[in-house]
């Protein structure tokens, strides 16, 4: 919606939101970088997509054909990844999890193997790293894995961290620096005027005036009120059920490493929980956890590890993966001033933090976007201005 600058509102240089992962290291970036930041989160900080996200950071083992410039993008990400942890680690006093573990990806059968051989070498082919094991040679590895397991793939550059330490400790570093985490605080609507933002108006009727707004929303992003249609863009949920195992005395923790196939992938922390997921699934923003997702996710890691029965399930969940038409991020200047997307980063919303984080906070301070984000502009999907009058969807 248009409106004119109120003098009652609170006014800051920029309000990001959305206090996930992603909004909340942009938060924390844009604030080192010596702007005035609120984060406006509609529940609590880091409930969402990141509440439910395993924490894989697998440019590697992710790697898909057709998706060069996503890879491109993943692996970029995956570097700043250690720096990210340790520096926020160091600025917030807290853990992050991040462990240089690598992956192992196995397969339990001739089609497995077939599929894991064919992606191998389609990732050899791309420079990516990689070394092919026998049966044995997993289980030497990790001696949990079945006697079923034929072989693998262990991409030594794959790593894992937890993400909900990730929100704990940009939860002291964003306090650190300065900024403000409004958290129960669901935008309404952003504030629009002169072919530019204004501020936000929260659903209390607050209003926030800046200059910059950012949209790091998860699924719902898109369909935030207040923009005119042609400076939206389009984000849909991916549903992915997840479960939380725990060791017990019976059961310790059976894993190391992360450890995959086609149908699940298990990461192991180490206070003992093992995080099993996850379906993807278009199921609009439905976040019931069914029994057929749980049966099929026990029963594909109770395959590989058999070891998991003895554990406690501890936990279930769904989140929803912020998702664009063509699985890509959307990341950069919106097609009005001041506005920037930092959304649909999809399976890698943990991995790409960091990268995302640093280049919004380039551009909000007159830096231009890094050129491995150069695909992912939300240009891609401009539309042309509606009519004056015209219904706005
Ligand atoms: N990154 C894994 C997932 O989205 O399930």
């Amino acid at each position: 919606m248009s409106g004119t600058p109120d003098k009652k509102r609170s006014a800051t240089d920029v309000v990001v939101v959305g206090g996930g992962v992603i909004g909340m290291s942009i938060g924390w970036r844009a604030a080192q970088a010596g702007l005035a930041v609120t984060i406006a989160e509609a529940a609590t900080a880091g409930s969402g997509a990141t509440h439910a996200a395993a924490g894989m950071l697998a440019p590697v083992t992710e790697a898909d054909f057709g998706e060069q410039d996503l890879i491109a993008l993943n692996l970029a990400a995956a570097e700043r990844f250690g720096p990210f942890a340790e520096e926020l680690e160091a600025a917030s006093g807290r853990p992050t999890g991040y462990r240089r573990a690598g992956t192992l990806a196995v397969a339990i059968d001739r089609d497995q193997a077939e599929a894991l051989e064919r992606m191998h070498r389609f990732r050899l082919s791309l420079g990516l790293e990689g070394e092919r094991l026998s049966g044995r040679e997993c289980r030497r590895l990790e001696p949990a894995l079945a006697p079923r397991v034929l072989g693998g793939v262990l991409a030594p550059g794959d790593h894992h961290v937890d993400p909900r330490a990730v929100v704990y400790a940009l939860r002291s570093a964003l306090s650190a620096v300065g900024a403000e985490l409004l958290e129960g605080a669901p935008v309404r609507e952003l504030v629009t005027g002169d072919g530019r933002v204004l501020g936000v108006r929260l659903a209390d009727g607050r209003e926030l005036a800046a200059d910059r707004i950012v949209i790091a929303g998860g699924a719902s992003a898109g369909a935030i009120e207040g923009l005119p249609a042609e400076a939206r863009v389009p984000v849909r949920p991916v549903k992915g059920q997840i479960l939380r195992l725990r060791a017990t005395a019976a059961g310790p923790q059976p894993l190391g490493r992360v450890v995959r196939t086609e149908d699940f992938y298990a990461v192991p922390r180490e206070d003992g929980t093992l995080v099993v997921g996850a379906t993807m699934e278009e199921r609009g923003f439905d976040t019931t956890v069914t029994a057929g997702a749980v049966l099929d996710l026990l029963r594909y890691a109770y395959e590989v590890v058999p070891g998991i029965a003895e554990l406690e399930l501890a936990e279930l969940g769904a989140g929803l993966r912020p998702t664009a038409p063509d699985n890509r991020p959307i990341v950069g200047d919106g097609a009005l001033e001041g506005l920037v997307w930092a959304t649909g980063h999809w399976r890698n919303g943990v991995l790409l933090a960091p990268l995302t984080a640093a280049a919004v906070a380039g551009l909000l301070t007159g830096q231009p976007l890094p050129y491995e984000l150069e695909p992912f502009s939300p240009g891609r999907f401009a539309r042309s201005p509606q009519p004056a009058g015209s219904a706005s969807a």
